[in-house]
């Protein structure tokens, strides 16, 4: 399956300790192991003992080995296999390619030449890894992720107001391997202390610019507000990076990494506390996004029929580039 032929994140890097962990993703159960003493060399591989079928994800680690639970036949990172009771078999389970990175474990498949996504966050705090899994199709999902007309209805706090939607912008520009959308429009009304946390003003105008790629399928929105009257930017910015795993052909993981500017809050001296705050800000509107895709009546990827609006543009592209560089079909 091409799918696999690209890096995929997933688990944190942190809940992979001693025991092996069972995943799936593209429909493949995988099972990932630390080698040794719970920091040395990863190891993946498929969920599934060559020899008659048991999960590999039961079994146990023993010096750098992962251990078949059935009749003890072991595993190195590679999928090299041993065989107590005959020696001189050469048993082998199917390996994946894996790295930790970004405090993420990501896999693909084993020698297959995909770059590493890159993520160009100089500048900026880490200020949360979170997970959330919709119960949508990739592509639904990734909807959902890349058009601000749900904003209004959906999100509490982030994004347009209803009844100066009609204002917003919408640019949408594309490369063979890219889709990038630029949004400006008025900022929702907040709470008054999320103005203070944001360092924003009521009546500021919201940006949400990011770019979609498709190896793997994730999107990187920088978000930041300007003032009205200057047009200049506000010191605060989010950078959230988005990585959209298929697990089944109906649910999809969402991976975010966000990040904040460092500057604007320190020099309050409260960066610890707005990171806090920002982070279930934002995992409560990831959440919005994900309870909703849920909902779906119709979660088939198919477009035809349906009645686009001028926020929907974005869509079609990245279908076609879903297909030709992430499926690598037609
Ligand atoms: S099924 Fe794994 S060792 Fe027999
Ligand atoms: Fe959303």
């Amino acid at each position: 399956m091409a799918e696999l032929d690209h890096w995929h994140p997933v688990l944190f890097a942190d809940e992979l300790g001693k025991k092996p962990a069972p995943v799936r993703v593209c429909d493949r159960e995988l099972v990932l192991f630390r080698a040794s003493d719970g920091k040395a060399t990863l190891g993946a591989l498929a969920d599934v003992c060559p020899h008659r079928g048991m999960r590999l994800s039961e079994g146990r680690v023993e010096g750098g080995r992962l251990v078949c639970p059935y009749h003890g036949w072991s595993f190195a990172p590679d999928g090299e296999g041993k065989c107590p009771a005959t020696p001189a078999a050469r048993p082998s389970a199917d390996a994946f390619d894996v790295v930790e990175r970004y405090g993420l474990v990501w896999i693909k498949r084993r020698g297959a030449q995909a770059a590493f996504p890159t993520l160009d966050v100089s500048g900026y705090h880490l200020i949360g890894k979170t997970r959330q899994r919709a119960e949508a199709p990739l592509e639904v999902t990734l909807d959902n992720f890349i058009e601000v007309e749900h904003t209004p209805e959906v999100h509490a706090l982030l994004g347009y107001p209803r009844e100066r939607m009609a204002e917003v912008t919408c640019e949408v520009t594309s490369t063979e391997t890219s889709v990038r959308v630029y949004n400006e429009g008025p900022q929702k009304a907040l709470p008054r202390p999320l103005y203070t946390l944001l360092q924003i003003e009521p009546g500021d105008s919201f940006v949400d610019d990011w770019t979609t790629w498709f190896s793997p399928v994730s999107t990187v929105y920088d978000q930041y507000w300007l003032d009205p009257a200057t047009g200049e930017r506000r010191p605060n910015a989010l950078r959230i990076a988005i990585f959209f795993v298929p697990v089944t052909a109906g649910q999809t993981d969402i991976f975010a990494l966000s990040y904040a500017l460092a500057a604007p809050w320190d020099r309050y001296g409260l960066n610890a506390f707005a990171y806090l705050l920002t982070r279930a800000f934002v995992v409560m509107e990831l959440r919005r996004d994900v309870t909703l895709l849920g909902k779906l009546a119709d979660k088939s990827p198919e477009l035809r029929g349906k009645t686009l609006s001028r926020f929907d543009k974005p869509l079609g592209l990245a279908r076609k580039r879903i297909e030709t560089i992430y499926r690598s079909r037609g």
